[in-house]
């Protein structure tokens, strides 16, 4: 099946939109025009006071444009009645912003209500949506949102905007006011959560690393919400548009490249000397060895396994390979990111063992394997060459 025919999300596209709040001198947006792929994640990010909420709040019109024009899924947003609107986009914001009063089903079944839904369907739908986000509907159901921690809040205000099945989902900040920790579990699970539903969302972050993690496009913001930089993270890590993007991107820009690529994608070649514990002797291992000038050897479990490091000289008084070596310390597989992979070559001292979906030996990466990576997304992305030491003469 062809990918997008699982996409339930719509195209949203403002079109020179500006805001003016009554009293101020400036507009607080000017003139922003952008296209919001239907099932794509898009994200904003800028600093305070730019106008993220502000844009973000006039596409469901809880804060009118003064001038220009947005569409969603083809249809002038302005010409429909708010509430309708409203009704077929999720909102979640910072805080959650649950209804105190409201039961956590109360808090979720808020829009299904105001459509109308019956309530055997709502209390179908809000069980349902408990489940998405992971929350047991026996235990959270009837509670009160102080009753909850701040991750879980935060979970029913994603439930909740997700309850009604709309097309977009407007998050500002959703995760802003919860601990790292509980933050990327958050986006782990947003991530999760999207590649089944395919909504298209607008997600409005200070963070530069959630803007990578989570976005399919980022769009950097600078006053009035003029758009500096409007691209993958890949091209706007690799080759920031001018000082400002490269400032917000900060420092680190390309070791924040490395959490977009996993080991699976690239080389890790098979260059360890493995010998299999129970099978091989040490001797021969050690005459191996020393015909290929190798100074270490992996052993490996029967199943292939990687266990120990063994230094060439402990194999000359050894019995038994089952007795020798080093346990081999952090391994990485073929999914995890470069990132992972490059603590694990530090920790490791040079390079990390790398294994496959059964936990089998399949190959090494080392400091080249990263620094080769970071490279090639360079020049994939247009970044000019740096120049190299030996064309100066
Ligand atoms: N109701 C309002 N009346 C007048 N000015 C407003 C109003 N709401 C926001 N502003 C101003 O508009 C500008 C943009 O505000 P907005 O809340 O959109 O910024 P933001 O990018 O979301 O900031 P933050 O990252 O701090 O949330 C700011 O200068 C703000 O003071
Ligand atoms: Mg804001």
């Amino acid at each position: 099946m062809a990918d997008s025919d699982n996409v339930s999300g719509v195209e949203i596209q403002l079109d020179q939109v500006t805001k003016r709040y009554p009293g101020s001198r400036e507009p607080a947006v000017r003139d922003v025009s952008m296209t919001i792929p239907a099932g794509k994640i898009v994200i904003l990010v800028g600093p305070s006071g730019c106008g993220k909420t502000t844009t973000m709040r006039m596409i469901n019109r809880l804060i009118e444009p003064t001038s220009g024009t947005i569409t969603i899924g083809g249809e002038d947003a302005l010409r429909l009645d708010p509430d309708t609107l409203r009704r077929k986009i999720g909102y979640a914001i910072q805080q959650a912003g649950l209804f105190p009063h409201f039961t956590v089903a109360q808090n979720i079944a808020v829009v299904p209500g105001l459509l109308g839904w019956n309530r055997s369907r709502i209390r179908e739908r809000v069980d349902e949506m408990m489940d998405l986000v992971g929350l047991e509907p026996a235990d959270y159901r009837d509670r009160y949102p102080r009753q909850l921690s701040g991750g879980q809040q935060q979970r029913v205000g994603v439930a909740r905007a997700l309850a009604a099945d709309p097309p977009v989902l407007l998050m500002d900040e959703p995760f802003g006011a919860v601990d790292p920790i509980t933050r990327g579990n958050l986006q782990d699970e947003l991530l999760r959560l999207q590649t089944e539903l395919r909504k298209t969302i607008v997600f409005v972050t200070h963070d530069f690393d959630e803007a990578v993690k989570l976005g399919d496009k980022i769009a950097v913001l600078g006053d009035q919400s003029a758009i500096l930089q409007y691209d993958t993270p890949e091209a706007i890590l690799a080759n920031p548009a001018d000082d400002t993007v490269a400032g917000f991107v900060g420092a680190g820009a390309s070791l924040k490249q490395l959490t977009l690529l996993r080991v699976r994608d690239v080389e890790y070649p098979d260059i360890a000397l493995t010998a299999v514990e129970t099978r091989d002797s040490p001797g021969a291992l050690r005459q191996r060895m020393t015909e290929q000038g190798r100074t270490y050897a992996l052993l490996l479990d029967e199943r292939g396994r990687p266990k120990r490091w063994v230094h060439v000289r402990d194999l000359s008084s050894a019995t038994s390979l089952t007795s020798v070596g080093r346990p081999v310390g952090d391994v990485v597989s073929t999914q995890s990111t470069l990132q992972d992979a490059l603590e694990a070559i530090i920790a490791e001292g040079g390079n990390a063992v790398v294994t496959g979906s059964r936990g089998e030996y399949v190959g090494m990466v080392d400091i080249r394997t990263v620094t080769d990576a970071v490279q090639q997304l360079r020049e994939e992305h247009g970044d000019a060459p740096e120049p190299t030491g030996s064309a100066a003469s």
